[in-house]
C-alpha cells in the first residue's frame, strides 16, 4: 500500500497526533505522518515530532504571508492529506482551495452542536444527555464540513468538564484513525 503523505497541524497537547503516529506505523494504515505544523512553539505535541524524528515547521501567524509558508512546506514534503488535531487557527480559503476535500478535523462535540471553542463547559451548561466527537472534512465555515464519523456516549448528571474531556478524548483516539481508514478504504 502506498501511504498518503500526511501533515498534522497542532497547537497544543498533541495527544491525537501521538495516537495517529502510533497507528500510522501499522503497514496497513493508509497514511504516513510526513510533516507536523504548529503555530505554537510551546506546543507539547512537538515533543512527538522530535521523539519520532518527524520533520516539523513552526508557523508564526503574526506574519501576513504565513499561509504561503505553510503551502510551500506542504509542497516541499509532497503532502497530499492534512489532519487538523487541536489546531487553534482557522484555515483560510486559500489553503482549503489548494487541498479541497483533503483536509479533515476532529472536534469534541456531536456536530452540528457546539461548534467553536469551550465545548465542554457549554455541553455541561446545557445539560446534554449525549456527547461525543466528530471527524469531518474542513470547508470555509467553522466546524461545518461534511461528517465522516461521529462517536457518542451518554452524559451522567454528575459529569464535570474534566470527566467529559477524558471520555471524549478516549473516543477521539478511536474515531480519528477510523475516519482515515474510511476515507481511503476504496482508494
Ligand atoms: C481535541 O479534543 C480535539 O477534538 C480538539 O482539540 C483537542 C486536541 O487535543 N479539536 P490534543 O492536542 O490532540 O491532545
Amino acid at each position: 500500500m502506498v501511504k498518503k503523505k500526511t501533515c498534522v497541524f497542532i497547537s497544543g497537547q498533541g495527544s491525537n497526533l501521538k495516537n495517529l503516529i502510533s497507528r500510522s506505523r501499522d503497514n496497513n494504515f493508509p497514511i504516513k505522518i510526513s510533516l507536523i505544523i504548529s503555530n505554537n512553539k510551546k506546543a507539547r505535541g512537538l515533543f512527538y515530532a522530535k521523539k519520532y524524528n518527524i520533520p516539523y515547521v513552526l508557523i508564526n501567524t503574526k506574519f501576513n504571508n504565513y499561509e504561503n509558508k505553510i503551502l510551500l512546506n506542504l509542497r516541499k514534503h509532497k503532502i497530499s492529506f492534512i489532519c487538523l488535531a487541536g489546531y487553534m487557527k482557522i484555515l483560510s480559503k486559500f489553503l482549503i482551495k489548494n487541498y479541497k476535500k483533503k483536509i479533515i478535523n476532529i472536534h469534541p462535540s456531536l456536530l452540528p452542536k457546539f461548534k467553536g471553542l469551550n465545548t465542554f463547559s457549554r455541553i455541561i451548561k446545557s445539560k446534554e444527555i449525549k456527547a461525543g466527537c466528530t471527524v469531518h472534512f474542513v470547508n470555509e465555515k467553522l466546524d461545518s464540513g461534511s461528517k465522516i464519523i461521529q462517536k457518542i456516549f451518554f452524559v451522567n448528571s454528575n459529569y464535570d468538564e474534566k470527566i467529559l474531556k477524558l471520555k471524549t478524548q478516549k473516543l477521539e483516539y478511536k474515531a480519528y484513525p477510523e475516519a482515515i481508514i474510511r476515507i481511503f478504504r476504496y482508494n
